[in-house]
Order: structure tokens, then sequence, then C-alpha cells
């Protein structure tokens, strides 16, 4: 019997420039370019072993035995890395998060992140940061990401492209900032964002005009975070996150991710930030909101959006490293 078993650790990220939609073309590629910034005080941690005495892949998240609709999605993965080490040993999984899943913060981008580093570390593969995050792309785009510290950018796929991986645009010590989450609802979400994309891209009216509108807030985006200037980026970190839900509502049924807490958090980041309390607003598959601010105002920031009608809790991160073995 042969056991080869790692750990890694990653954390979730939030998307400054949203990614949502996937080329028609090629294998999980994005139909837009998206930036984002990688929290450190959250992470999964995740444990794979490759047990030649398994008959079929293992997945525990939480401690608690996953779905199939897991268990697919991690299978997937794994085969990559399998084919790529050549051998068939099935693996266990053993995920957990130190997070609450309902907080908002896309776990399956740290998972995939976790899951690909600590795979092909057991496989005993040797993989540049470039591969291990093509490699969680394949499965999740926005785990892509979450394999770099700090700032992330990741391009729109192109025909032909076999790989695409995300690349660091700046340290996490580059800029003093910090994500505020205002949590508004606790539980799983309605629609996941891999089934809303979908959905948005297929029978939105405005899916065409999000492509086409994506790039130039990107763009926004970028510049203002290599400048650390918060006042240029914040607008185009708004227009992102909204035009991405104007293109889900006027889908066909709508997807409404918010409730009535989330437009009054909304009103309420934009009420404070005529009051001089600098923050700018961006909303995930979900119905939280996260608030953009100076790593100085964070606590501020909190403060204020606890006081908002239906925002149950805050939680408060700031960048972080990139996904990595820790043993
Ligand atoms: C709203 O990366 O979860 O968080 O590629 O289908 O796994 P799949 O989707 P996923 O979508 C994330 C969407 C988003 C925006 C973002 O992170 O850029």
């Amino acid at each position: 019997m042969s056991i080869k078993s790692k750990q890694a650790v990653a954390h979730p990220n939030i998307a400054l420039a949203k990614y949502w939609g996937k080329q028609s073309f090629g294998h999980n590629l994005p139909a837009v370019p998206s930036l984002s910034v990688t929290l450190a005080g959250m992470q999964t941690s995740t444990r794979v072993t490759f047990d030649t005495g398994l008959d079929k892949d293992e997945l525990s998240l939480n401690g608690a035995p996953s779905g199939e609709v897991e268990l697919g999605r991690v299978t997937n993965l794994l085969d990559r890395v399998r084919a790529r080490a050549g051998f068939q040993d099935r693996a266990r999984v053993e995920s957990s998060n130190d997070f609450p899943t309902a907080s908002g913060l896309a776990s399956s981008a740290s998972a995939f992140a976790a899951l690909a580093v600590a795979a092909c570390a057991a496989a005993e593969l040797d993989a540049s940061a470039e591969e291990l995050s093509d490699l969680a792309r394949k499965t999740s785009v926005s785990a892509a990401r979450s394999l770099l510290g700090g700032f992330a950018e990741l391009r729109a796929g192109r025909e032909g492209d076999e790989t695409l991986a995300a690349q660091q645009v700046a340290a996490p010590t580059h800029w003093d900032i910090a994500i505020v989450v205002a949590v508004t609802r606790e539980g799983p979400k309605d629609v996941g964002s891999s089934d809303g994309m979908k959905h948005t891209m297929v029978t939105s009216p405005y899916s065409a005009a999000w492509v086409a509108a994506a790039p130039k807030m990107f763009e926004l985006v970028r510049a203002g975070v290599l400048a650390r200037d918060l006042t240029k980026l914040g607008p185009a970190v708004e227009q992102s996150a909204l035009a991405m839900h104007a293109g889900a509502i006027a889908a066909d049924p709508g997807i409404v991710y918010w409730t009535g807490a989330t437009v009054e958090a909304i009103l309420a980041v934009r009420k404070n930030r005529a009051l001089g309390l600098e923050g700018y607003l961006t909303i995930d598959a979900g119905p939280h909101v996260k608030v953009l601010t100076r790593g100085s105002d964070a606590e501020a920031v909190a403060a204020a959006m606890e006081k908002v009608p239906g925002v149950l809790r805050t939680i408060i991160a700031r960048p972080g490293l990139g996904a990595r073995v820790v043993s």
C-alpha cells in the first residue's frame, strides 16, 4: 500500500472587477477580465491523501461527508493531477473553512486553490504558480486568483487558449486597504455563481453589453490599484458589481440576489461617503455588501454598516497571501 499526503491553505478573494460569464469556446474560460484582492484572516485548509487502498475519491467538508456535486468537481480536478502524474490512485480529501460559508466570501475560490496546491504537492508534481492557477481555473475561474496573494488579475479567455492563469498585479503589502463585509443573511444562497452566470449569458438582453463594457471597468480598477488611488478606482468597482447584477436581474427569469437589507446597505455606503467616510461597494452572487475602504477607516466603516437595518454583523478582511503547502 502506498500513501502520499499533503496539506495546503488558501484564502478567499473578492473581485473588485467582476468575472461573470464564460466564453462559448474552450474550457471554463472567463468572458471578461477580472481583478481581485486575496484576503487574510479567513482560510480553507485542505489535506489530499492519495491512497492505493481506496477505490474511489472521498471528500469531507468541515468534518462531514460532502454531496455528490462537490465530490464530482473535486474528482474533476484530481483527474487532471493524476493524468499529469501518471498514476490512478484515488484520494481522500479533507477540507475545512475557518469562516462561515454563509459569510458571502467565495468559499469555492479558496477551496479549489487549496485543493490544486495540496493535490499537486501530494502527487509530487513540480508545478509552477501559473500551472497551479490554471489547474484551479479549469474547475472554478475565481479560484485561479486565490493562488496568488495580494491583488490578482485574470484576463478574458481567447479562442484557442489551452491554459489561462491569473497573475499578481501587486503584493499584499502594496496598499493598505480593507474589505468590510456587511452580512445580511445567514444560510446558503439561492442560485450558485456557475448556474447564475450561465443563465444570465444565455437569457439576459444585457449580457452582450456587459461583456463589451467590463474590460474598461477592469482597466480603471487595475490603474487605481497600481496608483493606490481609492477615489480613482472606487466608481469602477461599484459599476462593475452593479452592471453584473443588472445583467442577472434582466435575465429570463431574472435573478435577484439582493434582499431589502442589500439595498439599505448600498444606500448607506453612498450616504457615508457623502459624509466623508470613503468606501465603495461590491456585491457577489448573494445578498451581502462588501465595502472597499482604506485600512485606517475599516473599523469606522464596520461600525457604520452595523447600524444599517438588516445588517446582521460585519467582518473586516485585509490583503493576504496566496495558496501554499503547510505540511
Ligand atoms: C460573482 O468562480 O464561483 O464571485 O467559474 O463557475 O466556478 P465558476 O464561478 P465562480 O464565480 C465567481 C463569480 C463572482 C465574481 C468573481 O469572483 O469574479
